[in-house]
């Protein structure tokens, strides 16, 4: 269900920033996830702001550790949930086993080589995913999505995502890297200068130019501390 691309397509596959192919990370990306993040919470929220139904098909895209769409799997009618990191799939299908979940067809994927089998889905998540993909290659993937989306589906998005009301960025960075609780401060602090140095994180007024570009429209956006951002999207009528 991945298509051949032309030579001159990004290779989604190749990690960028934080390496997810690696089993040692993986592990500990779930550990941290649990300590750090209110996952519950998070869930609860996506839920809520897509309206999940019964009967909707949900696509999660860079599923990580399989925590949401094994969540969500328990209020609708089938998640397809997608990661390129052939590691992070063992560990998500191994989770979903262990919680008796079978309703999840976990495919190795992305943003820019899935190809979807079926009907349009009802629902898009993506979460702490999009930014692995350079500017441009984000506006492709955002299209890809919308056009696997039924007329008015419902697109989720939550990223890093930098604040226009930032006007300077040393001094933010230097401020977040200094609020970093003690006892995570070494682990977190090498997350943060990956993720600021290698990955490809925007600003919010890009990023909002590109999901509308792409045929949404923004019903709902939330900032959190100048460097998340949530979006819940809709795809417009054509
Ligand atoms: C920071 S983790 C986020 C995992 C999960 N969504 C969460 O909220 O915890 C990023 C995930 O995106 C995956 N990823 C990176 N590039 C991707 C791409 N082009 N398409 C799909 N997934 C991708 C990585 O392999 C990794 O599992």
């Amino acid at each position: 269900m991945t298509r051949e691309l032309p030579e001159w397509y990004y290779d989604e596959f190749i990690q960028t920033g934080t390496d997810y192919s690696d089993k040692d990370e993986i592990q500990r990306y779930d550990r941290k996830m649990q300590k750090i993040r209110n996952i519950n919470d998070e869930i609860q929220t996506m839920r809520t702001l897509i309206g999940l139904q019964p009967e909707d098909r949900l696509l999660e895209i860079g599923c990580g550790t399989g925590e949401f769409s094994i969540e969500l799997s328990r209020h609708c009618k089938q998640v397809v949930a997608l990661d390129v990191s052939e590691g992070m799939l063992e560990f998500a299908r191994e989770k979903a086993k262990l919680r008796s979940r079978s309703n999840i067809e976990f495919i190795k994927g992305g943003f820019l080589t899935f190809e979807p089998a079926d009907e349009p889905f009802d629902a898009v998540v993506t979460q702490l995913a999009l930014h692995h993909l350079p500017d441009f290659w984000k506006l492709i993937a955002l299209k890809r999505i919308n056009s696997m989306l039924k007329v008015s589906g419902r697109f989720y998005l939550r990223d890093v995502i930098y604040s226009s009301e930032i006007s300077d960025f040393d001094s933010f960075f230097s401020k977040l890297l200094q609020s970093i609780p003690e006892e995570v401060k070494d682990e977190m602090a090498k997350d943060y200068i990956l993720h600021i140095k290698e990955e490809f994180s925007t600003f919010d007024w890009v990023s909002e130019g590109l999901i509308e570009k792409a045929g949404f429209r923004i019903e709902e956006v939330f900032h959190e501390n100048g460097f998340i951002a949530t979006y819940l999207c809709i795809k417009n009528e054509i």
